[in-house]
């Protein structure tokens, strides 16, 4: 079937079945291959994007169920205009092989847009669902609470 999502800004027409899920979509499909395929069971967070703002794991939503606008990590920001989240990820060198880091940064934003200030217990609490092998937790939490005090001051 024809859909028409809109992702991060821009329509896309796709033309494929209700149920493919809708990483395959992003990855496959439309060639944004900064969102991630980990565990495909919602165990991971690696796939994780927004939809209306909001962190949904990717793997686990049918094309048919997208309610809203996505936005990838490709549309967070660009290598020329980051996000703070992002600056922020940089700045403290928080990936090491970078496989889930897209999900980890997606779903920091989601929590920034909605706890202006997190504390480490809010952090850990939000993040929990996002898996990293390399254990860049430490890292992931100063580079939160960084981006927090920059989206403040701006
Ligand atoms: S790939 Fe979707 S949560 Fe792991
Ligand atoms: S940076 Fe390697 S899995 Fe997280």
């Amino acid at each position: 079937m024809s859909t028409t999502l809109r992702i991060n800004g821009k329509p896309h027409q796709v033309d494929l079945p209700d149920d493919v899920p809708l990483l395959w979509v992003l990855r496959d499909e439309v060639g944004l291959t900064g969102t991630k395929f980990g565990c495909g069971v919602a165990a991971c967070g690696a796939c994780t994007v927004h939809i209306d703002g909001e962190a949904v794991r990717s793997c686990q939503v049918a094309l048919s169920d997208v309610w809203g606008e996505v936005t990838t990590v490709e549309g967070l920001g660009t290598p020329d205009a980051m996000a703070a989240i992002q600056q922020a990820w940089v700045e403290h060198q928080v990936a090491q092989c970078g496989y889930c880091q897209s999900g980890q940064i997606m779903q920091a934003a989601s929590l920034l847009a909605e706890n202006p200030a997190p504390s480490d217990a809010e952090i850990n609490e939000a993040m929990q669902g996002n898996l990293c092998r390399c254990g860049t937790y430490p890292r992931i939490r100063a580079a939160i609470h960084a981006a927090a005090q920059k989206m403040q001051e701006a």
